[in-house]
């Protein structure tokens, strides 16, 4: 039975239609001093709990729902987290942070017998968790609501670390080259800078894919600096759609043509389900 995490009611939707298991009918409460509950129904056998931890809350809601499975009877409990938030605090960047997908992955261990995490920023975050854990490749799913006459198309990812994403792309797509820009940030300011790669862009539709927009400011400097350089038409497209405060309207104005994501984080840019991908594993 597949049990969905409330900020996931989508993608588990998707998920059960992909693989035929029943989707179980979760309850969320709070209580009034904030605490939250997540109740699920009665007599689970094996569960799939689909949670995308997209905040502290869907955190706790996720090992709520692994411990009320097995109360529920569950024999054998995989974790599915379509959106894996912490994940880009990976290490301790500077003296005394903690690893938080570590301690995120170590807390996930404890409720499940196996988890799957979609496009997460690094593969080897998986090697966090202490129990069988996968990656799943969702990117090739981004070509699917791509316009079908993009002309000349040219697929790039805002840094070399992403120029898998776009290949993935441009591979289900069927057409077009691939490169990506070299990409600086100020880790003070949060400021993004972007040196273009040496493809020409005049006059060419260019996709601009990686694994997330969070802020928007990778991408927005991206569109920016293509539009400038009078690329046709410029889209943004990625696994996760954080799209946290003003993203979407930075995006916007810096002239994007359309932006695309997948349901892995729910958003109204959300035209392509990444659930199939996970079907395959499950
Ligand atoms: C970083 O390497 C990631 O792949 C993304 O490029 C980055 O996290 C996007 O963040 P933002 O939207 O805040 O620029």
């Amino acid at each position: 039975m597949i049990l969905p995490g409330s900020a996931s009611q989508s993608f588990a939707a998707a998920l059960a239609a992909s693989t035929g298991h029943e989707l179980g009918r979760v309850e969320y409460e709070r209580f009034p001093d904030g605490e939250q509950m997540a109740r699920v129904p009665a007599d689970v056998d094996r569960a799939v709990v689909v949670a995308s931890t997209v905040s502290d809350a869907a955190h706790v809601e996720l090992l709520q729902l692994q411990d009320a499975a097995r109360e529920a009877g569950a024999s054998e409990v995989v974790t599915v987290i379509p959106y894996m938030g912490y994940a880009r605090q990976d290490r301790a960047f500077k003296a005394g942070q903690p690893v938080s997908s570590r301690a995120m992955a170590r807390a996930v261990s404890t409720g499940t017998d196996r988890v799957l995490t979609v496009t997460p920023h690094e593969g080897a975050v998986c090697d966090f968790f202490d129990v069988p854990a996968e990656p799943v490749e969702a990117a090739p799913r981004l070509a699917e609501p791509l316009p079908a006459d993009l002309d000349d198309p040219l697929f790039l990812s805002p840094d070399e670390g992403a120029v898998d994403i776009a290949e993935s792309v441009r591979d289900a797509y069927g057409a077009g080259e691939t490169d990506y820009f070299e990409k600086d940030r100020d880790y003070d300011t949060g400021e993004v800078s972007v040196t273009p790669s040496d493809a020409p862009v005049e006059g060419r539709d260019v996709v601009v894919a990686d694994d997330i927009i969070a802020t928007g400011s990778t991408m927005s400097e991206a569109v920016g600096v293509l539009n400038d350089r009078d690329a046709a038409r410029v889209y943004v497209s990625c696994v996760h759609p954080m799209l946290a405060e003003n993203a979407l309207t930075k995006l916007q104005t810096a002239g994007v043509e359309r932006v695309y994501g997948t349901d892995t984080i729910e958003r109204a840019v959300s035209d392509v389900s990444a659930a199939p991908a996970v079907a395959e594993l499950l």
